[in-house]
Order: structure tokens, then sequence, then C-alpha cells
């Protein structure tokens, strides 16, 4: 099929911020412990106990900012279990997820740790369901004051001089459910006075998070944004894609059909209605759109991996996940002046990973591919597309875009096109006529993501079945690029003068 679109080249739509290509960590599984952390006795390659090649693939991809230590496990976790020499640290159950011992080897010090080695910005998440003011309050204290106080000396005492930067703070999560289960007007209240004592010292300056909405639940953004709305910097939204639609049998990972491709994606696509409604209600409440919205989970969730413990969330990773990804990019662009972070869940070993590990093996999936293709956006200035994306349907009724896409132009003046190919049986031909940009000298370079099968994946034996290839099924003509893009495609296209 054929379809067509227009890029506004000289129509710039705003900045893209890099943060929308964050992460999330969680005590969850083998995320944190084997999956980044192993510890300073390993003999898998380490620094300072962080497994080097994951760091490795991390940076290639440039994770912007990383949020820990949960999630669930957050509203539970003691952060003070977690400093101090790691033979006396507290072992304690991880009670959401596998009922397994928490030993708290990987704590606040390793976790700056981390972001240090990626060169990316922390973002720790509080606990409110749990934990006390007085214990956020001194969490604060204890990584941002550098001056003389308790904690700035217990944290010395630990082997940390200097106070951190930390510029990304969540008062709890998900208080609809397992951070306390609160209603909308107790937890207004309770944000309200948590966040009174997340101080900024000494000019770090804290971007304070509301926990936000579940999904489509429209009455704790009106609530929240209503009585709290003026005491923070952003508000939080959770929505994860699962094929059914239903939690006690989501779907599997792999070995699917083409019903479940299209739900999948069908699914995902409805994270723009979400955040457009949901923008609509924080509109309302703050027209000059200071308050930001922040997907910080997101991803797929299927069924486990046979054989796996149910509680640590192990699935696989195919190229429709990458599709998954590819779309919200695009959907998080679309909607930027509001959407200012977002971060997958999870980064390795969990939910969409975008790594995996099986002892001191490694295997990057399609999802990481898609990061690493569309990376070329953070900070760039975003370009208006309109794309005439036709349709894709299974059984004549239920429909979805066949195409998807989104552009931006970077600071080097390179302009970036990524174009997905949401349909599992055909390929798309994409004219695009390129408005407002001089054709004549311009140079264009592809790389493409794609499927040879439907649920197509990377395994320890097959670690690059899915993996970005050089693409030129593409023509620059007469002010137009025209570009075929295979079934179950992900194409990233460059114009740069040469
Ligand atoms: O990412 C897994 C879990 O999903 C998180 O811990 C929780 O916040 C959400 O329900």
């Amino acid at each position: 099929m054929a379809y067509r679109g227009v890029l506004n080249a000289d129509l710039p739509g705003g900045i893209l911020n890099r943060n929308l290509y964050g992460h999330f960590s969680e005590h969850l599984g083998r995320c944190i412990y084997e999956g980044i952390w192993v510890g300073e006795d390993s003999e898998i390659p380490h620094t300072n106990g962080i497994r080097s090649d994951v760091v490795k693939a991390l940076r290639q991809i440039r994770v912007p900012v990383l949020r820990w230590p949960g999630g669930c496990f957050a509203d539970e976790y003691h952060w003070k279990d977690g400093i101090g020499p790691r033979e006396t640290r507290k072992r304690m159950v991880n009670t959401h997820w596998g009922g397994v011992v928490e030993n708290n080897h990987f704590g606040t010090h390793e976790f700056m740790e981390l972001c240090r080695q990626l060169e990316c910005e922390p973002y720790i998440n509080g606990n409110v369901g749990s934990g006390t003011v007085q214990e956020m309050s001194e969490w604060v204290e204890y990584l941002t004051f550098g001056g003389v106080s308790p904690m700035a000396e217990l944290r010395r005492g630990n082997g940390q001089d200097e106070a951190w930067k930390v510029s990304y703070f969540g008062v709890g999560n998900e208080n609809w459910g397992c951070g306390g289960n609160m209603r909308p007007e107790y937890y207004a209240d309770l944000y309200r006075r948590y966040q009174t004592y997340v101080r900024n010292y000494d000019g770090n300056v804290i971007h304070r998070i509301a926990c936000g909405p579940n999904a489509d639940d429209y009455n704790w953004m009106e609530v929240l944004m209503r009585e709290a709305g003026r005491f923070m910097d952003s508000i939080t939204l959770h929505y994860y894609t699962l094929p059914t639609g239903e939690w006690a049998d989501k779907g599997d990972a792999t070995g699917f059909g083409e019903e479940a491709w299209f739900h999948t994606l069908r699914r995902a696509l409805h994270m723009d209605e979400l955040i457009a409604r949901h923008s609509t209600i924080m509109d309302k409440y703050d027209p000059e759109r200071r308050v930001g919205l922040i997907v910080d989970e997101w991803g797929t969730w299927y069924n486990v991996e046979p054989g796996t413990n149910p509680g640590f969330l192990y699935q696989q990773n195919s190229i429709r996940d990458a599709l998954v990804a590819g779309l919200t990019f695009n959907i998080f662009h679309k909607h930027s002046e509001r959407v200012r972070m977002a971060n997958i869940a999870q980064t390795v070993n969990v939910l969409q990973a975008v790594i995996l590990t099986e002892g001191e093996k490694l295997l990057l999936t399609p999802t990481y591919h898609a990061f690493d293709l569309y990376k070329v956006h953070q900070d760039a200035e975003r370009l208006p597309l309109d794309l005439e994306a036709g349709v894709y349907t299974l059984d004549g009724k239920t429909e979805i875009p066949a195409v998807s896409g989104t552009a931006s132009r970077d600071r080097e003046g390179r302009i970036h096109l990524s174009l997905c190919n949401l349909q599992h049986g055909s390929e798309a031909e994409v004219a695009i006529d390129l408005r407002g940009l001089e054709t004549e000298g311009l140079t264009v370079r592809g790389t493409v993501l794609a499927g040879d099968a439907i649920d197509a994946h990377n395994t320890f034996d097959q670690p690059d079945r899915v993996a970005p290839k050089t693409f030129e099924s593409f023509r620059l003509e007469g002010g137009g690029l025209t570009v075929t893009l295979p079934a179950m495609s992900i194409a990233a296209l460059e114009l740069a003068r040469a």
C-alpha cells in the first residue's frame, strides 16, 4: 500500500526532552540483582560491583534518567537499611516480588554509582505508603546536603564526602494501589505534607513528582491537580500494554498469532488518548503547562516465561515490542509540550526489558534497538510530520493506523525521520513531501529494524536475529522522499548536507 505525508522542516515544534527516553529499574526479580549488580567479588566483569557489559550497552543508547528503587518496592523500602557496610545491612523480604530475600546490598551509594557510570540523572522514588515524613526528609538531606547535619555526617561516615546532585524525587508510587490503597483526596493531602520536607539544599533544586493516575483514572488526575497541583512540578501516569487486556491471562511474549500482534499494537496506541485526556484535565488547572506529565511506567506486560518465578516478571521481547516502543515514542513526541519524561518498565530482565542476562551472558532485545534508533531525537527540535497513516485491520471493523512516524532536527542541523510499519503482513510505501527544505545536495542514510517472523526475537544462542541493518529502500526526488518499509519494521532516516 502507498501512503503520503508532509514534513514541515521550517515549522519548529518544540524541543523533545531527552528524558522521554528514560528507564526504570526496580528491586524486582533479576533486574537489580544479577541484571545490574553482581557484587564486588563477582567473576563477571564489573566496576565497583556493577556489570560492565550492561553499563556499556546502556551508555550506547544514552539513558538520560533512571528511576529507582520502585515501583511497588519503593513504598516498602527503608533507605537506611541500604547504607553502611554491606555485610551488616538488614535482610528483608521482598513481599511484592516473589517473597525473596532482599539483602540490601544495592542501596543509595550503589545507585548513585550506577548513575555516575551511566552519566545519567537519578530519579529517586520515596516511600509514602509505609514510610514517615521524617524518613523521606532525611533521605533528601543524606543525598543532597553539603553542610554540617546529622544526615550529611552519616553520609560522610559511609564514604561519600560530597553531596550528590539529585534532580528528580517521586513522593510515593501507585498510592492508589500497592502504595497504600489510598483515595485521591487522602493522597493529595499526604502529598502536600510530604513534599514540604523534600528540601532544596545548597542550590540542588528538586523536581517534585506526585503520584498520578493508573491509566484512565481521570478522577485521580482531577483531584490531584485541583488539590495539590500548585505543590508539584510533575505528576505521573502508568499504563501497561497487555495483548488480551486481562491480568489473569495477559498473552504470551512469543508464539502468538496475528490477532495478538494487532491487539497489542492497538492497546499500545491507547497511550495517545490517555495522554490527551489527562492533559485536558491538567490544562484546566495549569493552563500555562508548568506541571509536567511523566509516564514513569510504560511497556508491554505478558505472561511470564514458562518455568520462571511468577513474581519475577521475566518475559521475552520480540519485534512486536520494538514496534510498541517506536509508536509509543511517536506518541510522546506528539505530546512533548506536556510529557517531559517517560521511563520504560524495566531496564534489565523485567517486563519490556532492553537487556536480558543469563549468568555472564547478555543479549540486546529488539526494544533496545528501538531505543538505539530513536536516540537521535533526544533534545532535538520536533518537526511536524503529518502522515496519512492509512488503515490496518484484521476484521474490517477494528482499525489502527498502518504507519506511524515522527521527525526532528538535531543541534547539528541533521533531520531525523523515524517511521514504523505496524502491519505484520505487508510492506508500506510512504511518500513524504519535504516542505521548507532544499533537497539539492541532501544525502540520506537509512537503518532498519525488521522481523523475519511475527514473533522474531533474540536468544542467547541467536542474539542478532533482530538487529538493525543498513536500509536503502528510499528515493529522494522532486522535493520528496519515498520510503518502502518492510512489514513489521522501524526505519530511521537521517537527512544531512554532505
Ligand atoms: O513495573 C512493575 C510494577 O508495576 C511496579 O512495581 C508497579 O509500580 C506497577 O504496578
